[in-house]
């Protein structure tokens, strides 16, 4: 396909002259031709040519400016300064402000179109599917810690049924990781027996092998990939920070969703694994006012460390019809936060026992529901003002029906 030239020259016989040069031969096609430099940026913006040719000296905003605006304003546009004067430093500055190349007014028409068409296979490249896709953040792998600030908040349970969720979309991309060094609840949660701990490859290999990181996954059948830290009670820092970052960089290379079960209390370790964290959950409960004030001290403590505010989500668990605590009271306490709700679900006592998260035997359950939305969440594909405002008439409204 022949490369898409906008033109801008001020003066009509260069322009002709220009328009006659570049287009003979059909390598290129002269798609506009602008006599000023607002004229140049209006028509790029419409007509989105592969390359902009455009003359230093135009009135009213000079070729360069012309240039720099629209690297600005239509970046997949490469802009090209034909110069009557060719010095090192007016190159320099061309060069800082994104423009692709500088020629001489006297340069043959061949070095120019030739000039364009690699100009045109280089924007091509860049809208290609394989670049478009690395500016898709949802793409990116991310490590999503789900912590709290007390046990038995439900940090477990969510974990697994995340995970699991998050596999339903992704199956074999999603790594779930046990962080308690004494009492993991993941594997029982999921039925699996796993063969080997974190903390036997850490003794195995101090300085993490990345290859043996494989033999230490539990394959479960709903698509996550199981790693427990110990089956046995093990000191809180039975694994090392330094071992426990080269690990998760590992994980990071070859499963789109870490999703990290981790204790609740704030140590070297957990805390080293929250700022490698791109999401943070902390999970609360709806049974008692000390955990709603104890969450806000731990995300205040979070936001106090330099923690990003936006990778934070309070996540409300164990919501029903009846609440110990006015749902309205929370939702102040936090407002500013991102904020999701879980329902309470009588049937999870019995998923656990079964070892098969709720999320598989119930889908259709409120719990299952409202984890699709946190999923979605994580994953980049909610509206989060929405999910913040959700209000509570709404809620009731729903689990009425
Ligand atoms: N949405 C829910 N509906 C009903 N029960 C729930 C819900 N979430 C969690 N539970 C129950 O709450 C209890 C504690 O859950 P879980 O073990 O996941 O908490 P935890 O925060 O991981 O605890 P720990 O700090 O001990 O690791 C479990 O009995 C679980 O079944
Ligand atoms: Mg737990």
């Amino acid at each position: 396909m022949a490369a898409r030239v906008l033109i801008a020259e001020h003066n009509l016989e260069s322009r002709n002259r220009m328009r006659e040069a570049v287009g003979e031969g059909g390598r290129v096609e002269i798609i506009g031709m602008a006599r000023d430099g607002q004229e140049a940026i209006q028509m790029a913006l419409k007509l989105q040519p592969d390359v902009a040719i455009i003359s230093d000296d135009l009135p009213g905003i000079p070729g360069i400016k012309t240039c720099e605006m629209l690297n600005a304003i239509a970046p997949d546009v490469m802009p090209v300064l034909v110069s009557s004067r060719q010095d090192a430093a007016q190159t320099a500055n061309a060069m800082q402000l994104g423009i692709r190349a500088v020629v001489s007014k006297t340069s043959s028409a061949e070095a120019l179109i030739s000039l364009i068409e690699d100009l045109a296979e280089i924007r091509n490249r860049r809208l290609s599917k394989e670049i478009q896709e690395w500016k898709d953040a949802a793409r990116f792998p991310k490590i999503v810690s789900v912590t709290g600030a007390k046990g038995g908040v439900g940090k477990s349970t969510i974990a697994v049924n995340l995970a699991v969720t998050l596999a339903k979309r992704l199956p074999r991309k999603i790594a779930l990781f046990d962080l308690y060094t004494q009492f993991g609840d993941v594997s029982t949660m999921l039925n699996v027996v796993p063969k080997h701990t974190i903390t036997d490859l850490f003794s195995a290999s101090p300085e993490l092998d990345a290859e043996m990181v494989k033999d230490y996954i539990t394959h479960h059948p709903s698509g996550v990939d199981v790693l427990v830290t110990a089956v046995e009670p093990s000191p809180l820092n039975a694994v090392g920070v330094e071992f426990l970052d080269s690990l998760l960089y590992t994980l990071k290379n070859n499963y789109r969703y870490i999703v990290i079960d981790m204790p609740h209390m704030l140590q070297e370790l957990t805390f080293s694994t929250l700022i490698s964290s791109d999401e943070i959950l902390l999970i609360a409960n709806l049974l008692d006012v000390t955990t709603i004030a104890d969450t806000k001290k731990l995300y205040d403590t979070l936001l106090k460390e330099h923690f990003i505010k936006e990778n934070i989500k309070i996540v409300l668990n164990r919501e029903s019809r009846i609440n110990r605590l006015n749902l309205r009271d929370v939702e102040r306490v936090f407002s500013g936060c991102r904020l999701y709700h879980l329902a309470n679900d009588n049937g999870m006592t019995t998923a656990v026992n079964q070892g098969t998260p709720i999320v598989l035997t119930a889908p259709d359950s409120s719990f299952a529901h409202d984890m699709l939305l946190l999923a979605n969440a994580v994953m980049g594909l909610d509206n989060a003002a929405d999910n913040k405002t959700i209000s509570v008439i709404h809620k009731l409204f729903k689990k009425a029906a």
